[in-house]
């Protein structure tokens, strides 16, 4: 039995429909996925089983930590309409695609990166619910491979890097982000997200960005967006969003 029929009957799903997702990727580099990367993985409809939706459309699906790092639509959609682009913007760690989804809607074109195939399946399913399949390239590759990084370089217009490293590690996040923007060269701007336990004085502190965006849900801080320009850079700012 074929990975995909295997994983469709893992949850009881339409085997022409995994089939058709994981077809439809175009895949920049050789994306891992086998037997037994997929064992005990479960797919599962965000909608069902989180408190608040990650997405707002019924048929999005993930994995269980795919879903947990997924963002609320609501914050997406804010950080897709302030990134926006009429270029291309590069998404490093895309995961099942709660980000990927709202940057194609809003910006020219988007390619969407991450190490794990089931995400990658997950997030190229999830921006076909949303209609917006066809202007995204979705890469299976792995950060620190510099080759691909350096592949982009002069391709994009602006990048997210949504950090799998989250916790305190603030310098770490740091350094990975400074190589990212010497190996991509975004033209118009780098954008990081980090988790709420930073400190934002930290945070500008160390990352010196022009802005910084501190997401409120429900009057709750749920994560930051440190920005930074390459063209015509605001005056350094803090920006409480509230949603
Ligand atoms: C914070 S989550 C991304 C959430 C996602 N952007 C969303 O909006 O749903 C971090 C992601 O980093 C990916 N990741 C971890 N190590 C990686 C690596 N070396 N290269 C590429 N992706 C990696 C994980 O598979 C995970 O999907």
């Amino acid at each position: 039995m074929s990975t995909v029929s295997s994983l469709a009957r893992l949850n009881g799903w339409a085997h022409e429909k995994l089939g058709a997702a994981r077809t439809r990727l175009a895949i920049g580099v050789r994306v891992p996925l086998n037997r037994g990367e997929l064992a005990g993985r479960k797919l599962i409809w965000p909608e069902r089983v989180v408190s608040g939706p990650k997405f707002d459309r019924l048929g999005t699906i993930g994995d269980e930590d795919g879903i947990k790092m997924a963002a609320h639509e609501k914050l997406t959609a804010d950080l897709a309409a302030r990134l926006k682009t009429s270029g291309t913007l590069l998404e490093i760690a895309c995961g099942i695609g709660s980000h990927t989804v709202q940057f194609a809607r809003q910006s020219g074109k988007v390619i969407a990166l991450d190490l794990d195939a089931v995400k990658l399946m997950c997030a190229a399913h999830n921006a076909g619910v949303y209609g917006v399949r066809h202007k995204i390239t979705f890469i299976g590759g792995d950060m620190f491979d510099e080759r691909l990084m350096r592949h982009f370089q002069g391709r994009v217009d602006v990048v997210l890097f949504d950090s799998p490293f989250w916790g305190d590690q603030l310098a770490e996040n740091n350094t990975i982000a400074n190589r990212f923007i010497e190996q991509v060269k975004p033209r118009d701007r780098f954008a990081i997200r980090l988790p709420k336990t930073l400190d934002s004085r930290q945070i500008i502190q160390a990352l010196e960005p022009n802005e910084l965006l501190a997401y409120h849900l429900g009057g709750e801080l749920k994560y930051y967006v440190a920005v930074r320009y390459f063209v015509n850079p605001p005056a350094d700012k803090f920006t409480r969003i509230d949603l």
